[in-house]
C-alpha cells in the first residue's frame, strides 16, 4: 500500500487573488500536497478536509465592503496554524477584533520590509538584518492589531507588514510571498510548513504509487480503459500511468486528423513502440478531416468540425474493441480550479478541449489522473516515469492542430507550407537552447499575399507570423522578447525554404487582449 500523500496538506482558501495558484504550486515546490478551495467553502466540509496548515489568500476586495467575501470565524478554532496574506490578513485581524481602514498611501510593488524579530515566520532570514524586500499589494492597513498580536515586521508605508498571535501559530503577511518579486518567499512560507510541522511528503515517486493504486482499485479484471492520445505530454503521461498500473487492459488511440506538425503521427507512434514495446491504435483519418473542412473559414465551426468528426472516428475505433468502460483523460488541476474558482469561471473564449462530448456519447466513465496536478508537476512525472524529454518538454498544441494556425480555409498545400514553416521555428527555437523557457511558439499561415523579390524575379506569396510567448498556465501570456539574430535566421530560413512565403512579420501582442493561438 502505499503512503497517503494526501494526509499532509495546506488548504488554501481563495478571496479571488490572480496570486492563489501560484501559492499552491510554492507549497507543491516545497512537497506539502496543498489544494485551492473557495472562501465559500462550509466551515464542516473544510474540517473533514483534516488540513493541516490553512491559507487564506489574497483579493481585490476591502475587508469592509458591503459584498466582501468573507470567512468562518470557527477557522481559528480549528487548532491549526493559519496564515493569511493580504486581503487573507485584513480579514483575520477583522474577525479576531483588529481594526483595518484604508490608506491614503497605496502600496504597490516592490517594497523594503524591515523585520522586528526573526524567529518563526522569519526564521533564518536576513541575520544581518538588512530589509526584506518584498512585493507589496494593498490599499488597506491595519490600524489595531487584534488582542494578543504583535507586529513582527514594518515598512515605510505599512505600521503592520506582518504579525503573529503570541502562539505563534496565526500570521498575516501584507506583502506577498507567493511571487518571485519577494527572493525570500520560499523561505517564508517554507516557516510556515514547519510550524505546521507537515512533513514534505508530496514527490512524484509517492504521487506515481498512490495513483496507481488507485486506477488497480478502480478497474475491474476485465474492464478496459481508453485513452485518445495526441503526442502532446499530458496525453502521454496518462498513458504511461495507464500502462504501468493495467498494461493490457489499456488501449491508446491516435487519431491523426492530418493537421498534426509535420512528421508528428510517426513520432507518437515510434515512441509509443519503443516506450511501451506496443503499437498504438491508429487511425490515418487526414483525408477524411479535410473534406469536412472544405470550404469552411470561421474559426468556431473548424472547431466543432473537428471536434465532431474526432468522436465519431474515435467511437468507431473504440467500439473495435468490444466493451468499454473507462476513458482516461489528461485533465489538469487548472482545469479544475477553474470550475471551483471563486469569482466562478471566465467566459468561453474559444470552445476548447474538443474530446469534451466523448463520456456522454459512450457512456464511458473518466478516469482523469492528472486532475491534481499543476504542468510542471506534469513534467516532473513524465520524467520520473521515465519519458524522454523530447517527450516531456513538448510544447502544448491545441486539439484542433494547426486548423487554427491556417486562417482562412484549411487546404493540403497550405498545410504543407505551415508544416514547413513551422519546422523551422522549431529546429532554430530548439537550436538556440530557449525551447524551455518559451511556453509556445509557432508560425500562423496568413491568408495574406505580399509582393516580394527572389533573385531577379516578382513574386506574390503569402505571410507567416511568428508566435511566440512566455506564460505559466496560458491563462496570460507575454510576447517573448527573441534575440534578433534568432528572428533573422527564422525568417531568412521560411524565406529562403518554404516554398509559398516570401515574408515573415513577429506577433508583438499579449494576452489579454490578444489570445496566443490566431483563431
Ligand atoms: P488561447 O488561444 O485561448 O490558448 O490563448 C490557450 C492555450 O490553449 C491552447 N488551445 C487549445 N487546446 N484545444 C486544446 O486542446 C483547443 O481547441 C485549443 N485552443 C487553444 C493554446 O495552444 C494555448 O496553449
Amino acid at each position: 500500500m502505499s503512503q497517503n500523500i494526501h494526509q499532509n496538506k495546506v488548504i488554501i482558501l481563495d478571496f479571488g487573488s490572480q496570486y492563489t495558484q501560484l501559492i499552491a504550486r510554492r507549497i507543491r515546490e516545497l512537497k506539502v500536497y496543498s489544494e485551492i478551495q473557495p472562501c465559500t467553502l462550509p466551515f464542516d466540509e473544510l474540517k473533514t478536509m483534516k488540513p493541516g496548515g490553512i491559507i487564506l489568500s489574497g483579493g481585490p476586495s476591502s475587508v469592509y465592503d458591503p459584498d466582501a467575501p468573507q470567512v468562518s470565524d470557527k477557522i481559528f478554532e480549528l487548532g491549526v496554524p493559519i496564515l493569511g496574506i493580504c486581503y487573507g490578513m485584513q480579514l483575520m485581524t477583522r474577525i479576531l477584533g483588529g481594526v483595518v481602514e484604508s490608506s491614503e498611501e497605496r502600496e504597490y510593488g516592490p517594497a523594503d520590509v524591515i523585520m522586528d524579530e526573526t524567529s518563526g515566520i522569519f526564521s533564518g532570514l536576513n541575520a544581518n538584518s538588512e530589509p526584506l524586500k518584498v512585493w507589496m499589494s494593498h490599499g488597506d492597513r491595519i490600524t489595531s492589531l487584534p488582542r494578543n498580536f504583535t507586529a513582527i515586521a514594518h515598512s515605510k508605508n505599512s505600521p503592520v507588514a506582518a504579525m503573529r498571535d503570541k502562539t505563534g501559530r496565526f500570521i498575516g503577511l501584507q506583502f506577498h510571498p507567493e511571487v518571485a518579486h519577494t527572493p525570500q518567499g520560499m523561505d517564508i512560507l517554507n516557516n510556515f510548513l514547519n510550524i505546521c510541522g507537515l512533513e514534505p511528503t508530496w514527490t512524484m515517486s509517492n504521487f506515481i504509487k498512490s495513483v496507481i493504486d488507485d486506477i488497480r482499485a478502480r478497474v475491474g479484471a476485465d474492464q478496459k480503459v481508453i485513452c485518445a492520445l495526441s503526442g502532446g505530454v499530458d496525453s502521454s503521461v496518462v498513458a504511461a500511468l495507464l500502462h504501468s498500473a493495467i498494461g493490457s487492459r489499456f488501449f491508446p488511440i491516435l487519431v491523426d486528423n492530418g493537421l498534426l506538425r509535420k512528421n508528428e503521427g510517426e513520432y507518437v507512434r515510434e515512441i509509443f513502440k519503443k516506450h511501451f514495446q506496443r503499437e498504438l491504435g491508429f487511425v490515418d483519418a487526414g483525408e477524411h478531416f479535410l473534406r469536412k473542412l472544405t470550404k469552411v473559414e470561421d474559426p468556431e465551426r473548424k472547431r466543432k468540425i473537428i471536434g465532431h468528426e474526432f468522436i465519431k472516428i474515435f467511437e468507431a475505433e473504440a467500439k473495435k474493441l468490444g466493451k468499454v468502460e473507462f476513458l482516461a483523460q489528461g485533465t489538469l488541476y487548472p482545469d479544475v480550479i477553474e470550475s471551483v474558482s471563486f469569482k466562478g469561471p471566465s467566459a468561453t473564449i474559444k470552445s476548447h478541449h474538443n474530446v469534451g462530448g466523448l463520456p456522454e456519447v459512450m457512456g464511458l466513465e473518466l478516469i482523469e489522473p492528472l486532475r491534481e496536478l499543476f504542468k510542471d508537476e506534469v513534467r516532473e512525472l513524465g520524467t520520473e516515469l521515465g519519458l524522454p524529454d523530447e517527450l516531456v518538454w513538448r510544447q502544448p498544441f491545441p486539439g484542433p492542430g494547426l486548423a487554427v494556425r491556417i486562417l482562412g480555409e484549411v487546404t493540403p498545400e497550405r498545410i504543407e507550407i505551415l508544416q514547413e514553416a513551422d519546422a523551422i521555428v522549431r529546429e532554430e527555437i530548439r537550436a538556440s537552447g530557449l525551447a524551455r523557457s518559451i511556453w509556445q511558439y509557432f508560425a500562423v499561415l496568413l491568408p495574406v499575399k505580399t509582393v516580394g523579390v527572389m533573385g531577379d524575379e516578382r513574386t506574390y506569396e503569402n505571410v507567416a507570423a511568428l508566435r511566440v510567448v512566455d506564460s505559466l498556465d496560458a491563462m496570460t501570456a507575454d510576447w517573448t522578447r527573441l534575440p534578433h539574430e534568432i528572428l533573422a535566421v527564422i525568417s531568412n530560413r521560411i524565406i529562403n525554404e518554404v516554398k509559398g512565403i516570401n515574408r515573415v512579420v513577429y506577433d508583438i501582442s499579449s494576452k489579454p487582449p490578444s489570445t496566443i493561438e490566431w483563431e
